[in-house]
């Protein structure tokens, strides 16, 4: 069973029929401003990819926490075409599941439902944009993965179909024929009649960097399920005469796993700004004595952390961050600027998956490529972790090499996007040693930073770092902990 935080049934509580409609679901994703009063799914962007051959690529991220979802996509600045194909694929999903789970999510205090949609551009040039799709789906009994990747003309700000990346439909069957033929070469298990594939196992056409077309095949497809999902591979020489003007400009686009990612102009902004620390200094604060309170922020940094920062500077105000691998990789320079300047940085794993779902290679995996990231910005890894939704469980406990720090005051500032109700949900709850969540990926939860360090200031809390919070507490690796040392009362 996985052990969901204490704040999860209050938010369940919260959940209003209104915001699981499927029409608010998708206007609170149109437009931020919309989405105040929506509190549904909040979305956030991260730029990412700016450094790549297309500029204006941004990956915006939705979460419902309580709903366990967690999707993003690519929008394309000035390519409405683009933007909506990208994000109307992803929040087709999004309502599918929502629909389905509403009701026992409401009703029930053990929803284990998930659902992570992972968007990556793979492609990208000024002719040609590809996007892939991994998606991870929990409903009840089992989870499946499936794959998808989208192929849009720039200039004509348009999706293609699969079918149009060769010269002719005659091109196109041929191609078809020899997948198949490969799936029955490669596996001997395969179920399908030998001479077709699916729909459904050609809506992932992508190429490798030696231009070899690969196909993910989603479980169950061309398989049983016991195989999982298959990768079938034509190299280029098979396939290079069949491809259409768009087939060969999506070939040559093909970007590398370590293609650039960051935004060289920010870089440069930021590093102006990084100036020397004045929050480092932190006086010796003993929580044990003292009324303490963490800010922690999770799923970021996002677009506008180093706004926070500012504030989190100019107050002398320490705090907590738990991010998330990719995040933290293409907005390297802000996790610098929070070591440089005395924050403490805590892992949120790398795909923000419930690691209570996750086999014990998948539980290591998203630890350590997210503490690779971690390490890769600021020279060390993560002493502290925060499992998504709070979710884990003994497996995840044992895997886990540093104390996991889940919270006692949920802010809800995903849901409502809201500065005031954020520094509200957060003073009625707040105690000595509270652990208060955050995500600073929201431009309403930045907003409410300075008003609440002012209020809790004037309530005498003295904001710390979690590892200060827990200075005496002797933190254990695999054990979860919610609020910190306090003085007797
Ligand atoms: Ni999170």
């Amino acid at each position: 069973m996985p052990s969901v935080s204490q704040a999860m049934p209050r938010a369940l509580a919260l959940l209003t029929a209104a915001c699981l409609t499927l029409s608010s679901c998708a206007s609170a994703t149109r437009s931020p401003a919309e989405g105040q009063d929506l509190p549904n799914t909040s979305a956030s962007s991260t730029a990412d990819n700016s450094g790549a051959p297309l500029a204006g690529l941004n990956r915006v991220s939705n979460t419902n926490e309580t709903l366990h979802l967690y999707t993003s996509h690519i929008e394309l600045a000035e390519h409405p075409g683009i933007t909506n194909a990208s994000r109307g694929a992803v929040e087709a999903q999004m309502r599918a599941y929502v629909n389905e789970h509403r009701d026992s999510a409401v009703r029930g205090t053990d929803f284990a439902g998930e659902l992570n949609v992972s968007a990556k551009v793979t492609a990208a040039s000024e002719a040609i944009l590809g996007v892939s799709r991994d998606t991870y789906e929990f409903a009840g009994a089992s989870g499946s993965e499936s794959f998808a990747t989208q192929w849009f003309s720039v200039p004509e700000d348009r999706r293609i179909d699969t079918e149009e990346l060769f010269s002719s439909s005659e091109a196109w069957d041929h191609v078809k024929a020899m997948l198949a033929e490969e799936a029955t070469r490669t596996k001997n298990t395969t179920i399908l009649p030998h001479d077709q594939l699916p729909e459904e196992v050609l809506d992932d056409l992508q190429f490798g960097a030696n231009g070899d077309l690969i196909v993910r095949a989603d479980e169950y497809t061309i398989a049983p399920g016991s195989v999982g999902s298959i990768t079938l591979t034509l190299p280029s020489s098979r396939i290079k005469a069949l491809l259409s003007d768009y087939g060969r400009q999506a070939q040559q686009a093909i970007l590398s796993d370590d293609s650039p990612q960051d935004d060289d102009a920010e870089e440069q902004e930021s590093t102006e700004s990084a100036s020397p620390s004045e929050v480092t200094s932190e006086p010796a604060v003993d929580c044990r004595r003292t009324k303490c309170v963490a800010l922690t922020f999770d799923d970021g940094p996002g677009p506008k952390t180093g706004v926070l920062l500012d504030t989190l500077k100019e107050a002398q105000v320490p705090a907590t961050f738990f991010v998330v691998g990719p995040n933290a990789k293409t907005r390297q320079k802000f996790l610098k600027r929070m070591a440089a300047e005395g924050h403490q940085i805590g892992n949120h794993t790398y795909t923000h998956r419930s690691l209570s779902g996750l086999s014990k290679e998948q539980v290591s995996k998203e630890l350590q490529s997210t503490d690779a990231a971690i390490s890769d910005a600021i020279g060390a890894s993560s002493t502290v972790m925060r499992p998504p939704y709070g979710a884990h469980n003994k497996q995840v406990d044992r895997l886990s090499t540093t104390p996991l720090i889940i919270w006692d005051v949920d802010t809800e500032d995903w849901r409502h996007r809201n500065s005031k109700k954020t520094v509200d949900n957060a003073m009625a709850e707040v105690k000595p040693g509270s652990v208060i969540l955050m995500h600073d990926i929201h431009e309403s939860t930045v907003k409410a930073v300075p008003e609440l360090i002012k209020k809790l200031k004037a309530a005498g809390y003295t904001p710390v770092r979690i590892d200060t919070l827990f200075a005496h507490s002797k933190l254990t690796a695999g054990k979860a902990y919610f609020r910190g040392e306090h003085p007797k009362s």
